[in-house]
Formats: C-alpha cells, structure tokens, sequence
C-alpha cells in the first residue's frame, strides 16, 4: 500500500483506539510500529517509556527519532522484501491505516507471551468515502478476527462507520497473547 497519505504528516494525532489500549502493553516492553509513516505512535510510545521499533518503506518522518537510544528505526520493504524482523517478538504490536495481508499471520505472531496487538485499518465500505478503495487495501468482514483466531486472545474488536479523524469505514482489534508478560524483544539496539 504505497504512495503519499495524510497519515505522513507529522504531528497528526494519535489513533483513538490505540489510545484506549496502549495501557495493555506491558510497562517498559518494546513496541514495533509497523508501516511507521510520521511515527504518531512510536512517539506515543517513547513518551510511555516504551523501547519501539519504527518500520517503513520510507523512515523519512521518523528520521527525526534516530538519535533517541530507545528508538530503532528500520527502513524495510515490507510487501517485496523478506520480513525484517526475523523471529523478534513485541510486547506491543502497533498497525494502523495499513494493509498487506500476506502479513497478518507474521504480526500476530510477533506479539510476545503477555504482549498486545493494536490494529486498525480500512475496511470494504470505505470506497464510500475515498481513499483507500482499492478492495486489496480494504478489510473484509471480520479479517482482523480471523487472522488473529487460535494466537491471540481478542480483547475488543469493532467494525464501523467513524466520522473522526475523517468519515471512514475502519475495522479495529486489540488482542493479546496470554502469557508471562515479562519476554519481549531483546534490546532494539542489541538487533541493529
Ligand atoms: C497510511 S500510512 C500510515 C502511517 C501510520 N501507520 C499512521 O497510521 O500514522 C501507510 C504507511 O505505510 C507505508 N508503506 C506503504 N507501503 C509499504 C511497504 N511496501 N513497506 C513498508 N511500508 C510501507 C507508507 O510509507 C506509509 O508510511
């Protein structure tokens, strides 16, 4: 899902739903933002106190983080390169305003034992509004419970219609993986 978006810009607000969960995240635990842009939420995050792990085709609206130790920003291809994460696991797991589904079973795997997952996205309905409206960027009915099914616990999970930050059709989970809480990934700096 290339190209420019408004979710670039730097400054824009945190997602709501992220928000609202990002107390699950075990205090102290790394973070990966996955398809950064601006980097809203590794900024929410580090003001949490949390290590994250910013990726994107394009790290240039986090380039800003580079010097913070516990940021680690990794420029990746995520649709036509291999996985850059190798078998790294996240006591918090943050997606939003981006799909590319051969990637939903290596983000749910990618939470840690106690960790989280936080994702919304677009889903079919929003070509009502504009952009996305390509169907391979748009959510089908219940995908995100589907891709989380039999690895993560679903903790709260809505479909609908928004009117902020812009009229949208967005589907949203937080789910977690039940487990020790205490994993996570090493060090970000410890994988550089
Ligand atoms: C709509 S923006 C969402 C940014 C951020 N998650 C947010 O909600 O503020 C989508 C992001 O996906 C990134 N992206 C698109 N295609 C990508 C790819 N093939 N690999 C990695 N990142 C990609 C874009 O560079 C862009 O930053």
């Amino acid at each position: 899902m290339t190209g420019a978006s408004p979710d670039r810009q730097p400054g824009l607000a945190p997602s709501a739903w992220v928000l609202r969960f990002a107390g699950l995240v075990p205090a102290g635990g790394a973070v990966l933002d996955l398809a950064c842009g601006g980097g809203r939420h590794a900024r929410l995050f580090l003001a949490r106190g949390h290590r994250v792990t910013a990726v994107d085709i394009d790290t240039g609206g986090v380039a800003d983080l580079a010097a913070d130790p516990r940021a680690e920003i990794v420029a990746a291809d995520l649709e036509n390169g291999a996985w850059p994460l190798g078998g790294r696991a996240f006591d918090g797991v943050v997606v939003t305003n981006y799909l590319w589904r051969p990637l939903l079973p290596l983000i749910a795997a990618s939470v840690a034992p106690g960790g989280v997952l936080i994702y919304e996205t677009f889903a079919r309905g929003n070509e009502r509004f504009g952009r996305p409206s390509n169907p391979d960027f748009l959510l089908a009915e219940g995908e995100l419970l589907r891709a989380v099914e039999g690895r993560l616990r679903v903790v709260a999970y809505e479909c609908l219609e928004v009117t902020e930050p812009r009229p949208a059709v967005v589907q949203r989970i937080a789910a977690a993986r039940d487990g020790s809480g205490v994993s996570s990934t090493a060090s970000p700096r410890e994988h550089a």
